[in-house]
């Protein structure tokens, strides 16, 4: 007790002098909700390994977009699950394919109440499960990968998404969105690029929601966790290539990364907390051993601190509702 002026819980006596001092706010507007939808499902779908989050029809969907609406988040990321894989991930590129169908539809639905963004990638869409298509060898080929999500972009761009999620880590992604959208005419259409994504356990959950065929790993296209300069390379990049708005993934595990492309970028940073770090919560809370939605709200706050922007999260639409009552 050298110093007995010097005490720092005069700032914590009360909940009033808490919110006074609060260095970090989590409002509504900062959650994104990501969605699943299944092509020709007639009833939701629920997804074991993430308990609450369900495979959607499409009319269940369009109300869970509206209830999303309804609790002010900052937007919504789709993600389709195609009745029909194959090699090159056809469902993708298909204007008529699931997710193209579902962002014409909840576009037509939410118009400009929540900014609309869906995942450009191929792994939803491909019998192996990769990102990409495949060469002769079995590698994924980065440059034909490319050519199809140029034009996987424009569909979404065509189906009247707001932001583009280029999210298969393949080098030139975000270029390659970028000049296919501009010569579509699509020069408004935003690109959120999924910058340092790493090859992350996190991830099994989400395997088991869009029911992937992945043989192996992704670890020659997502990035080593080992790594944390990398990330602020791949960052660059993406900025360099045109992103409007860069994301660092998983989120937990990678608080570090996500401070120092905070300090770099000169775009909205993201992070997505994922269907692992979700599913840990939920199962912990499943069996009494934490408290469920402060866990949440403190893991929410957390990812903010460190320097997010914006959070895409499965709690989205729950976390918004809190923060609203708690006003
Ligand atoms: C790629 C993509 C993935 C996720 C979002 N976009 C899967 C992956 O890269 O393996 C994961 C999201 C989550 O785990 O919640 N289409």
């Amino acid at each position: 007790m050298g110093y007995p002026e010097i005490r720092p819980r005069r700032l914590r006596r009360t909940p009033a002098m808490r919110r006074l001092v609060a260095e970090t706010s989590l409002e509504p507007r900062h959650l994104v909700l990501p969605m699943f939808v299944r092509e020709g499902a007639t009833e939701p779908r629920p997804i074991a390994s993430m308990p609450g989050v369900v495979q959607h029809t499409m009319e269940s969907l369009r109300k869970a977009s509206l209830e999303a609406v309804e609790a002010g988040v900052g937007g919504i990321m789709l993600f389709a699950i195609p009745s029909q894989k194959d090699a090159v991930g056809s469902g993708g590129v298909d204007p008529k394919g699931p997710l193209n169908a579902a962002i014409r539809e909840i576009v037509a639905e939410v118009g400009d109440a929540t900014v609309v963004m869906a995942d450009l990638c191929l792994d939803e869409f491909t019998d192996h499960g990769h990102c990409g298509v495949l060469a002769p060898d079995g590698t994924v080929d980065n440059d034909a990968t490319l050519e199809i999500y140029g034009r996987m972009a424009v569909a979404q761009a065509d189906a009247g998404v707001h932001v583009v999620g280029p999210s298969g880590m393949m080098d030139g992604q975000v270029g390659a969105a970028r000049t296919a959208l501009d010569a579509a005419g699509h020069t408004d259409v935003a690109i959120l690029a999924y910058a340092a994504k790493y090859a992350s356990a996190f991830f099994g959950p989400f395997r088991e929601a869009i029911e992937s065929s992945l043989v192996g790993d992704r670890t020659t296209y997502q990035q080593d966790p080992a790594n944390g300069l990398e990330a602020l390379r791949e960052t660059a990049l993406d900025i360099d290539e045109g992103a409007d708005m860069v994301m660092v993934k998983p989120a937990m595990s990678y608080l570090d990364v996500l401070a120092r492309v905070r300090d770099l970028a000169d775009v909205p940073v993201a992070a997505y907390q994922i269907s692992g770090e979700y599913a840990m919560i939920q199962a912990a809370a499943e069996r009494g051993w934490i408290d469920r939605d402060r866990a949440v709200l403190e893991t929410l706050t957390s990812i903010r601190r460190a320097g997010a922007d914006i959070v895409l999260t499965y709690w989205a639409v729950e976390a918004a509702q809190w923060l609203r009552a708690a006003r």
